[in-house]
């Protein structure tokens, strides 16, 4: 059976390291695309020869020609501009708006029964704006947001626990933004959820508001210490983690953003929500009992969310 194909379209930081990760996985024969001549021809050839030493096979090409994505089985979108310090991730909505037309239309015109996985920022707005453009199904089309984010928080809470990063599960909802929903009740370490421990003396109330807040403010950490560009390798793990998901059928259950159609009292819009991902896209939608003030939260970040999509419908006319 012929390998898998997968389309990064963006060859940047987080394009780069896609195409290190699905060849080090060994996920497939990999496509990268960018409009920038010669960095994705670069990087294809130097993972390609990366391949003898780390012992994985596959073909990687670098192209600036959307018809190279022909018959892709997935498609992750990193193309557009990064923040830098002092921006948000909604000060990038011109840009990529525009990014995510020509992306929408190459896809559309050469992988149109792709699983498509945008990452391009500010997340939520984009990827509806990537599914407007490109016409795909919604169930194939969807955002990492979630599974990024709940890394974060997994990572700051086994650090506070000091136990593995492994045993500790945790949701974030809503927006990828800074009305961001980390719920704690939906979290736990090895099915003891937050709270919980709270009262077995594993930490207190004030260092878990403080873990959410430095979840919620995980990208800027980032930005900050970088200083020229945004997170790239968990952004990029993340995505994989769901592209794997669909490719082996694995029926994950993965916060992402997904087209609620129904569920959550919402009607036809992307945020983030527990999903699950297997062959066939986003199988579900889980939805989730919240008390009053995760619901209040929950509604805060959709209302972001939905100005986003406002604004996009502002400065392109064709998706009013
Ligand atoms: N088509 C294809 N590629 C494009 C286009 C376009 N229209 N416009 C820009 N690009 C390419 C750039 O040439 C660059 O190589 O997208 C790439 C983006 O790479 P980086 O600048 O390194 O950004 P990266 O860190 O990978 O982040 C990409 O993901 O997390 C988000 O906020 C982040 O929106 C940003 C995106």
């Amino acid at each position: 059976m012929a390998r898998p194909k997968i389309a990064l379209i963006g060859a940047g930081q987080i394009g780069g390291t896609l195409a290190h990760l699905a060849a080090v996985k060994e996920l497939g024969d990999v496509v990268l695309f960018d409009i920038s001549e010669g960095i994705p021809q670069g990087k294809a050839l130097d993972i390609a020869e990366s391949g003898p030493a780390a012992k994985f096979d596959g073909s990687f090409k670098g192209t600036n020609d959307y018809a190279d994505i022909a018959g892709a089985d997935v498609c992750i979108v990193t193309a557009g501009v990064p923040r830098k310090p002092g921006m948000s991730r909604d000060d990038l909505l011109g840009i990529n708006l525009k990014v995510m037309k020509s992306v929408g239309e190459g896809i559309a015109a050469h992988a149109p029964n792709a699983f498509v996985i945008c990452i391009t920022n500010p997340l939520d707005a984009m990827v509806w704006a990537l599914r407007e453009f490109s016409g795909l199904p919604h169930n194939m089309v969807c955002g990492m947001a979630g599974v990024l984010d709940s890394a974060r928080f997994r990572h700051f809470l086994a650090e506070e626990f000091n136990v593995s990063m492994r045993d500790v599960t945790a949701f974030v909802l809503g927006g990828h933004g800074d009305t961001m929903v980390p719920l704690t009740r939906y979290s736990t370490v090895a099915g003891i959820p937050l709270p919980d421990l709270v009262d077995m003396g594993w930490t207190t109330q004030e260092k878990l508001d403080a873990i959410v807040q430095r979840t919620r403010d995980g990208g800027a950490e980032i930005v900050g210490l970088l200083k020229t560009g945004s997170a790239f390798y968990a952004p990029a793990t993340s995505a994989i983690e769901m592209a794997e998901a669909f490719l082996k059928d694995q029926k994950r259950l993965l916060p992402c953003a997904a087209n609620v159609d129904g569920a959550y009292g919402l009607n036809g819009m992307y945020v983030g929500v527990p999903t699950v991902i297997g062959a066939g896209g986003i199988e579900r939608v889980v939805e989730i009992k919240m008390n009053k003030d995760e619901q209040g939260m929950f509604d805060k970040s959709v209302d972001a969310v939905k100005g986003l999509v406002e604004a996009c419908k502002g400065i392109d006319s064709a998706l009013a």
